[in-house]
């Protein structure tokens, strides 16, 4: 139990790495809020609040921070590959990859620091 009295969010929860990491989150006494755009697959965690949601949209995460309110710990799981190499990929591919790979945890991180940094665990850069 050791992360009891901590409050986490882990997005991609619904399967493979996030689901893992919000399973063991949940075993180890979090209080986990799973975030997925897959709500099929959210419908099957237990021991934790769900939550739908498409990282890649502003509305979508400022809707999940006034659910989950500031937390503890920040598990920034949503990733995509598009399968070929790049003679395969064109714009649309590779700016939907940059969305979901770059600029959602650009965005997440934004809305979490805040909180993160009154609550000390993270050295703010008004200090510096
Ligand atoms: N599996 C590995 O061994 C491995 C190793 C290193 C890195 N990675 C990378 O880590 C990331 C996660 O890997 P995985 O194997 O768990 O992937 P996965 O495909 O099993 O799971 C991805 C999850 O993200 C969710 N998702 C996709 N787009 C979303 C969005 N816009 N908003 C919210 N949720 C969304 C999907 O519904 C799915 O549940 C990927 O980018 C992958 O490339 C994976």
């Amino acid at each position: 139990m050791k992360l009891k009295g901590k409050k986490a969010l882990v997005t991609a929860a619904g399967q493979g790495i996030g689901r893992a990491t919000a399973e063991l989150f949940a075993e180890n006494g979090a209080e986990v809020y799973a975030c997925d755009i897959n709500q099929d697959t959210l419908n099957t965690l237990n021991g934790m609040t769900t939550i739908r949601a498409d990282v890649t949209k502003k509305e979508d995460i400022n809707n999940l921070y006034e659910s989950t309110g500031g937390v503890d710990i920040l598990f920034n799981g949503v990733g995509f590959v598009h399968g070929g190499t790049i003679l395969e990929c064109d714009d649309d591919q590779w700016d939907e990859a940059f969305e979901i790979n770059v600029k959602s945890m650009f965005r997440i991180s934004k809305k979490y620091l805040p909180y993160m940094i009154d609550q000390n665990y993270i050295y703010s850069l008004k200090n510096i």
